[in-house]
């Protein structure tokens, strides 16, 4: 209460309706404040005030998580209602006859769930949100241990089937309730992307420290669109730019990063939600230094001008990059959100290893001048997503330094290739890019959520950059300034702690390991009679069919007609499809142009990034697609 208040005079109450919004306002820091009893006998009367008493007594139990008995049973008082919440407590906090009990009660109620846990509570607490740690617990330790992939025999369609409600409930609801029903719905048919036989997709174990910080990193609520809501987590995530950016662009000496990792003008790359993100702010940055302001004659740059205005004051006709057929449709994305429409995405062939042709690269960057086309970037891919291959990047920086064009390489599988002295090789010339996109969330081992797109030139940034009066003004450290999103959430915190906690050597053992077990599996497939390898891993992503038994012979001598590979097509289709439903191990599936058979193939695709896989998955998974085959095909 400030001194102010004290001072007022207090009118007389004549009900409690009146008595409530009055104390409300004198006292709304915290009605349970024991400095407020004088006033509150004096307003509520004898009997009310003894309600009072009883309810405040309850409340601070439950703010103390102490509202359960010994034996754990709710304690509550006849009249008044503890606002915990526990298997009998009914969906909406009771409420009593007293308008003044009741309308603190609900606002209580909600109220309470926003309050820190009790830093007094000893370990053995069993305070709310102690107890639902503990709860969740148990439910993540039997999800992170379960082996098989999928539930079986839970479609897509039972699953659409437990959320169709379309209102919002219109009472407060009850955390334990919804827990249960979370855990039910939710949790027990969750796919285990952590389970070592989920080889199909780019998804994986996390190590085990992540769990724990993400629960900090949840409760610190940081927003790193500035650094009033973001004062430390800005500079961790600043660091880990600089990190990476090291390792990528290894050429940098150590005053470059001490003139640019804390430069608030300039950045060394942008943190965003994932690798879509990282490629469209990529793509943005060349855009827009492509088409910028030009002082002479007064234009502004596309930036501010738009493209229509920029295109026009430039002579150009139209607006592409150039990529491979390989490129990854997040780059879609990318030309329809900068305004080229996806037709500006164009796509080279690639060879039998499925590396962008750059002989026919450069006719089309020839073809493009000579048509007045503005070309924003040429784009390698650095692990591709169906095939993991990487393109010949040195080739392609070639390229960009002949006829002067922003060089991309979307390293969002691939890019941690870097950190292995065997793989990094397969990535020659990355360091010559002018932006690469990296995904924490894939081979880095962070959660989801983070996508970073490093910049060779930290000076780039400028031309994206935008400011505001309240918040990320010109010469702050706020990345909100550069970031395409504005919240963001400090996703840098994980990729932090894993740079620190594998650092070099972990990293590049992931990677080699990964990679041998994936070239263990494609000799395995090379060696067998029953299926066929359809992309020669490069890294740690292949490709292969199986082949129904009255074509194997056929199949060995060559000699594969149209309508004998549609019966394999439709053989692998139907494979996978159950193998999914039975949801003991997992490979994706894709259709891709087979240089062997000059069509496109169904193929089984299997990425190996789990670090918890093992070649006994890969057997599993093999033997599991046999049984099937034997079974039911
Ligand atoms: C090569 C490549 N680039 C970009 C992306 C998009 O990343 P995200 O899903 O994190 O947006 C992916 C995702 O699989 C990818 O494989």
């Amino acid at each position: 209460m400030t001194s102010q208040q004290s001072e007022e005079p207090i009118p007389p109450s004549t009900s409690e309706e009146r008595v409530v919004p009055r104390y409300r306002k004198l006292h709304n820091e915290d009605p349970f404040d024991s400095r407020h009893l004088p006033l509150l006998k004096h307003e509520l009367g004898p009997e009310e005030f003894a309600r009072w008493l009883s309810y405040r007594e309850d409340y601070a139990s439950f703010r103390k998580g102490q509202a359960r008995g010994a034996k754990g049973e709710l304690k509550s008082r006849p009249g008044t209602h503890a606002v915990v919440d526990g298997p009998n407590i009914p969906a909406t906090p009771p409420r009593t006859d007293s308008p003044f009990v009741a309308a603190l009660t609900l606002e209580e109620a909600i109220i309470g769930l926003f309050k820190p846990p009790d830093p007094n509570a000893g370990k053995a607490s069993m305070g709310l949100e102690a107890r639902l740690q503990n709860e969740l617990g148990v439910v993540e330790s039997n999800f992170l241990n379960e082996e098989t992939v999928t539930t079986q025999g839970v479609s897509l369609e039972d699953i659409s089937d437990r959320f169709r409600k379309s209102h919002v409930p219109a009472e407060m609801g009850s955390v334990d309730t919804y827990m249960a029903s979370f855990v039910t719905n939710t949790v027990t048919d969750s796919v285990h992307c952590n389970a070592p036989s989920m080889i199909g997709h780019m998804t994986m174990s996390l190590p085990y420290y992540i769990r724990p910080l993400s629960k900090l990193v949840t409760a610190m609520h940081q927003n790193n669109v500035k650094t009033e809501t973001g004062k430390t987590t800005t500079f961790i995530e600043r660091e880990v730019l600089a990190m990476l950016h090291r390792q990528l662009f290894p050429q940098h000496s150590d005053a470059f990063y001490a003139e640019h990792a804390h430069n608030p003008g300039t950045a060394l790359g942008l943190v965003c939600s994932g690798g879509t993100l990282a490629n469209i702010s990529a793509m943005w940055l060349a855009r827009n230094a492509l088409l910028k302001p030009n002082e002479e004659s007064g234009f502004q740059g596309a930036e501010k001008e738009g493209m229509m205005r920029a295109m026009r004051h430039y002579g150009y006709e139209d607006a592409v990059f150039i990529g491979t057929q390989a490129l990854h449709y997040s780059m879609k994305k990318a030309a329809d959100v900068l305004g080229l429409g996806t037709h500006g995405m164009h796509c080279i062939p690639f060879d039998d290893e499925y590396r962008v042709r750059l002989d026919l690269m450069e006719a089309e960057i020839i073809r493009c001048q000579e048509n007045k086309f503005a070309i924003l970037a040429l784009v390698g891919v650095a692990g591709a997503t169906e095939t993991g291959a990487i393109d010949d990047l040195a080739g392609i920086a070639a390229l960009g330094k002949k006829y002067g064009i922003h060089f991309h390489v979307d390293g969002a599988w691939g890019g941690p290739c870097i950190f292995s002295k065997k793989h990094s090789p397969k990535m020659k010339g990355i360091e010559l890019a002018d932006t690469v996109t990296l995904d924490g969330h894939k081979q880095l081992y962070t959660p989801m959520g983070c996508g970073l797109c490093l910049i060779r030139d930290p000076d780039l940034v400028r031309f994206v950059q935008k400011t505001a009066n309240y918040i990320i003004r010109k010469e702050s450290f706020d990345t909100g300034k550069f970031t395409l999103e504005g919240s963001r959430p400090a996703n840098g915190i994980f990729m932090h702690a894993n740079l620190e906690v594998l650092g070099v050597q972990g990293y590049e053992l992931l990677i080699d390991r990964s990679c041998r077990i994936t070239r263990y599996m494609a000799d395995k497939i090379l060696a067998c009679d029953e299926a066929e390898l359809v992309v020669n891993p490069q890294t740690n992503i292949m490709l292969y069919r199986f082949l129904p038994k009255a074509l194997r012979d056929v199949t060995r001598a060559g000699k594969l007609t149209e309508e004998n590979n549609l019966e394999i097509d439709e053989f692998n289709r139907v494979l996978q499809n159950r193998q999914k439903e039975i949801g003991t191990s997992f490979v994706s599936r894709t259709t891709i142009w087979s240089p062997k058979y000059n069509r496109d193939v169904v193929a089984l695709r299997v990425v190996i990034a789990n670090p918890l896989t093992t070649d006994a998955d890969v057997d599993t998974n093999f033997n599991d697609q046999m049984a099937i085959i034997r079974d039911f095909m």
